[in-house]
C-alpha cells in the first residue's frame, strides 16, 4: 500500500467508493473531485500493490501565504480495506501538508460517526460546533471540528 497524489484517472473508483460509504449523504460525483483538483486541493489516494484505489483523502486550501486555512473535505476507505491503518495514514499525510502551511484544519463529521470522530480526536481535533441537518437527503447533523495550526499547538505545548 502506498500514498500518491490523486490523479484524474483515479476519480472513477473514488466515486464508486463514495457511493458505498455515503449512500444517504450526497456522495460526491466525479465533477466534485475534478473541481477540487482544479481548485488546487491537496488530494491523495492509497493504492494497493496492484494499483487499485483503496482510499482517498483531500484537503482544501484557502487563504493567502502566511494566513492559510484548510479543510478536510473528504476521507474514505473502501470497506474491504478498513481497519488496516489506511485512514490514519491518509489523515496524517493531509495534516502534514496543513502543518507545512502552518494552517488550522476544519472538517465536518456526522455526529453518529463514532469511528471517524475518535480518529480525528486522536489527531488533535476538537468539536467547535454543530450543524443541524448538514447532510442531505439523510438530514443527519454534523459536528464541525477544528485542529489548531501547528505553530499554535507548539505554543500551547
Ligand atoms: C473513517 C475511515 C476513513 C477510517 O479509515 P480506516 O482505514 O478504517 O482507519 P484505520 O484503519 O486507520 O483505523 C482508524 C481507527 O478506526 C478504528 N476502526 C476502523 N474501522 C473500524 C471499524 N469498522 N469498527 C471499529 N473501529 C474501526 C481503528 O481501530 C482505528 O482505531 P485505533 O487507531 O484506535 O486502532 C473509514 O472508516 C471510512 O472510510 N469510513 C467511512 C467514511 C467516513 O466516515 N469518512 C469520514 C467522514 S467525515
Amino acid at each position: 500500500m502506498r500514498l500518491e497524489p490523486l490523479r484524474r484517472e483515479h476519480i472513477r473508483r473514488c466515486v464508486e467508493i463514495e457511493r458505498i460509504l455515503f449512500p444517504g449523504d450526497s456522495p460526491w460525483p466525479a465533477g466534485a473531485f475534478h473541481a477540487e483538483l482544479d481548485a488546487g486541493g491537496y488530494y491523495l489516494v492509497a493504492l494497493t500493490d496492484d494499483e487499485q484505489v483503496a482510499g482517498y483523502a483531500g484537503l482544501a486550501i484557502a487563504g493567502v501565504p502566511g494566513d492559510w486555512e484548510t479543510s478536510v473535505h473528504t476521507i474514505g476507505v473502501d470497506p474491504a480495506y478498513q481497519g488496516r491503518g489506511i485512514g490514519t495514514a491518509l489523515l496524517r499525510a493531509v495534516l502534514d501538508r496543513a502543518d507545512e502551511l502552518r494552517a488550522p484544519v476544519f472538517l465536518e463529521v456526522r455526529t453518529d460517526n463514532d469511528n471517524a470522530i475518535r480518529l480525528y480526536e486522536r489527531h488533535g481535533f476538537t468539536r467547535v460546533g454543530v450543524r443541524r441537518r448538514y447532510y442531505q437527503p439523510s438530514g443527519a447533523d454534523a459536528y464541525t471540528m477544528k485542529r489548531q495550526a501547528r505553530a499554535a499547538q507548539e505554543v500551547a505545548g
